[in-house]
């Protein structure tokens, strides 16, 4: 399918439509969204698919990692999130702790997340580690995106956001997990910040969509955190990011603006009272 040729149907896109897409090929888009505002807006765009994410714990609530995100907050996020969307495919992320180690405990957070929210699909870190607890989610009906390569989730064990897989054994893994994934039943895979020959390779070998951040462009769709896309995180620069607008500047200088006519009684003015 060419570039030109993308269809953005009315109707609700669905884990379904995920897979259809990828076997059309047509490239799968996807964003952050938070709040109910940006869902709006985001969903009214155009977008595929609108990840809660929990970068929210960076992102909205000003922590160094992804890990203090309680399962109340997503769940606040996500049901914010899903009031505003007609279209998209809304997917919210389990947070740390609500998954790992203990499947039942997995499905519970699950069920909340689900009932709570009015999520279309949950996503979850990690490979075979946590199968378990993705055979409990997924036989309960509920559909799950997995997530490889860099999982900000581990960054304790990482030490760092640099660029994961680019060691054999490393990259063999992120294969095999990725293979287990799809065969558990997984309807999609995020592959964040990998070589993308790796990311390539397994985006060709598996027959679910992969969405790629920082992984190049032979994987099946892309998503971006949308305030660093936006341009409202200017600290924050790394080379997978595009920036489609510089909203940091745009609203501080409408905050200044502001400030100026509050201070100099410009505003408000005759027509802007009662
Ligand atoms: O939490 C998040 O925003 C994510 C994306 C970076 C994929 O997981």
């Amino acid at each position: 399918m060419s570039a030109t040729n993308v269809t953005t149907p009315a109707k609700k896109v669905t884990t379904f439509g995920f897979g259809q897409m990828k076997q059309n090929g047509e490239k799968i888009s996807m964003l952050t969204s938070y709040d109910y505002t940006m869902a709006r807006i985001v969903d009214e765009a155009g977008i595929d698919a609108i990840l809660v994410g929990d970068s929210a714990s960076n992102v909205m609530a000003g922590h160094d990692t992804t890990l203090p995100i309680t399962l109340d907050q997503m769940i606040y996020h996500g049901a914010s999130v899903a009031r505003a969307v007609k279209r998209a495919l809304v997917v919210v992320d389990m947070p740390f702790g609500t998954y790992q180690g203990d499947s039942k405990l997995a499905l519970s957070s699950a069920i909340r997340i689900m009932k709570e929210t009015g999520a279309d699909a949950l996503k979850l870190e990690g490979g075979e580690e946590i199968l378990e607890s993705i055979h409990r989610i997924l036989s309960a009906g509920i559909p799950i995106m997995g997530h490889l390569g860099l999982t900000p989730q581990s960054i304790h064990k990482f030490g760092t956001y640099t660029v994961r897989a680019k060691e054999e054994a490393e990259a063999e893994k992120l294969l095999r997990d990725a293979h287990l994934l799809e065969e558990a039943g997984c309807f999609a895979i995020v592959l964040e910040k990998i070589p993308a020959v790796l990311a390539e390779r397994v985006a060709k070998e598996l027959t679910i969509p992969i969405i790629g951040i920082g992984a190049g462009h032979g994987v099946d769709g892309q998503v971006l955190v949308a305030h660093d896309m936006l341009g409202m995180t200017n600290g924050f620069s790394p080379r997978f990011l595009r920036r489609y607008a510089h909203l940091y500047e745009e609203i501080s200088g409408a905050v200044g603006e502001y400030i100026k006519d509050v201070k100099s009684s410009d505003f408000p003015n005759e027509k802007e009272q009662y």
